[in-house]
């Protein structure tokens, strides 16, 4: 019998956006990315994984509710760690014959473009990672199980290497700079709306990958250098160059699903009042001070510094008055406000 091991894995926030893939099995990207990975106090996923030899089968509860443990993304991930256990020699024989049970949990809403494939997957890799005592890197099995998982296994500022080789080796996530390097970065994330996307990030992916001639610029002309110059920012400390690099990002990816044919729509015109909200806030501070992200969702992240956060709060609240101001946790790097369900 196994002991329970339980881990907490944060969300991460891409400010270069991964979107496109070269190989769907294996999650091999079209483009490096760049994320963020935030403070795991608000927004996490926590899983709980053991072994058992009476156990008959496999086994997961996601958010209290028993899923099928047959979904390729998921068998692959616990493959490649009970291989990767075999390969190191960690556990005996007996225990990699075992089945498992998984027990996970998000503390915010679930396919609503906030991350929670990534934060979800990377826990339970890394779970898997510890009862099968796996020491090696496991951000390239992250990624088998959702592309942005692979990022979340890191702290900090994190870059996903699309790499080249076929078989996706060379495919991993590397830390750009801990959080430590700047710790006045916070993030607010802007809860517009939660309920499941009508076009997953899978479907939304290939849909782009086949249509989108935009997005074959993007990735020739645009990632590349965008690339180059938020890490020099990162390193630099520069929050206007890192919050331009951010938003353009965000828009232009934002654009690609526009140009996918069939179209499809991530933002709501809450998202888009947002987005005109900040440059009008930038405008009238004479510099830049805020950044806003959008995933395939409706949600905002807004990248800021600490010194910014309570007149950003309040010009929030003021704009939506009905915001939940509760859920404000000061000193921390997420915070998270529910907008005005009536403007949803
Ligand atoms: C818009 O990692 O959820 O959040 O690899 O198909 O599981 P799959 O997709 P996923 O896509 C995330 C897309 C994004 C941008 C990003 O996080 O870089």
């Amino acid at each position: 019998m196994s002991d329970i091991i339980t881990v907490k894995a944060p969300v991460n926030i891409a400010v270069i956006k991964y979107w496109g893939k070269r190989d769907e099995d294996l999650i091999l990207p079209l483009n490096d990315s760049v994320s963020a990975t935030l403070d795991t106090s608000i927004m996490c996923a926590k899983t709980s994984v053991c072994a058992r030899p009476e156990f008959k089968e496999n086994e997961i509860w996601l958010n209290g509710k028993k899923e099928t443990f047959q979904s390729p993304r998921l068998q692959n991930c616990l493959k490649e760690i009970k291989s990767r256990a075999a390969a190191e020699n960690s556990v005996n024989e007996d225990f990699l014959q075992w089945k498992v049970r998984v027990c996970s949990e998000n503390n915010f809403p679930t396919a609503a473009g906030l991350a929670s494939s990534a934060a979800g997957y990377a826990c339970l890799v890394t779970a898997l990672a510890k009862l099968y005592k796996v020491k090696s890197d496991v951000s390239s099995i992250a990624r088998l199980g959702s592309g942005s998982a692979c990022r979340s296994v890191y702290g900090g500022f994190v870059r996903w290497h699309a790499g080249t080789n076929p078989d996706g080796t060379d495919s991993v996530a590397s830390q750009i700079e801990g959080s430590a390097h700047w710790p006045e970065m916070h993030a607010l994330i802007l809860v517009v709306g939660d309920t499941k996307k009508k076009t997953s990030s899978t479907t939304g992916m290939r849909i782009s990958t086949q249509t989108s001639e935009l997005l074959k610029h993007r990735i020739k002309y645009c990632v590349p250098q965008r690339t180059d110059e938020i890490i020099q920012a990162i390193k630099q400390k520069d929050f206007p160059k890192f919050a331009e690099v951010t938003m353009k990002d965000s828009n232009q990816f934002h654009a690609v699903c526009l140009d996918s044919y069939p179209p499809f729509v991530y933002m709501t015109d809450v998202s888009h009042l947002i987005v005109d909200l900040i440059h009008k806030y930038n405008e009238l501070s004479g510099s830049t001070k805020v950044a806003y992200t959008f995933d395939a969702g409706p949600n905002a992240c807004l990248y800021l510094l600490e010194e910014e956060v309570p007149q950003v709060l309040s010009f929030i609240r003021h704009v939506f008055p009905s915001s939940n101001p509760e859920l404000f946790v000061t000193g921390l790097k997420t915070n998270e406000v529910t907008l005005n369900p009536e403007l949803k």
